[in-house]
């Protein structure tokens, strides 16, 4: 793989706990690589499966959710909903060509600052292993 190569990806996570690990990563200067795209939502619980093809449609490299962990989600159980949403959505990606572990889900706390930057990094490194998003040289064709 080059080693221009900048994924992009899109990290969404929830307006409580995924974006708290967002902000304690930011208050901690621990740094996470410029080409990770943060998205907020309210809940994961309202990110679907059609915002996700969406997204590799438009061109996303890799996506990632955090949500609260089990038990902290603030609409009781968005974070599952959405953690089984990854799941099935994995066979689609696969039967696209895009490949199943395109799509993370991790859950962070508000106080996961280390978790969130970790996770970050390592997603990307991952994605940069798999390469681009095939859909986006199918289109350039
Ligand atoms: S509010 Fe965080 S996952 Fe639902």
């Amino acid at each position: 793989m080059s080693e221009d190569f900048k994924p992009k990806i899109i990290y969404f996570m929830c307006s409580w706990c995924g974006t708290g690990g967002s902000e304690t990563a930011s208050a901690h200067h621990l740094y996470y690589p410029e080409n990770v795209i943060p998205f907020r939502v309210n809940c994961t619980g309202a990110i679907s499966p059609l915002h996700l093809l969406r997204a590799f449609v438009e061109g996303a490299d890799g996506i990632v959710i955090s949500g609260c962990h089990p038990g902290d989600c603030h609409y009781n159980d968005g974070n599952f909903r959405a953690r089984r949403r990854v799941a099935s959505i994995k066979s689609i990606l696969d039967s696209l060509g895009l490949g199943a572990d395109r799509v993370w889900f991790r859950y962070v706390a508000h106080g996961e600052g280390k978790r969130f930057a970790d996770t970050a990094a390592e997603f990307n490194e991952h994605i940069k292993n798999l390469g681009p998003n095939p859909l986006k040289e199918r289109k350039e064709t």
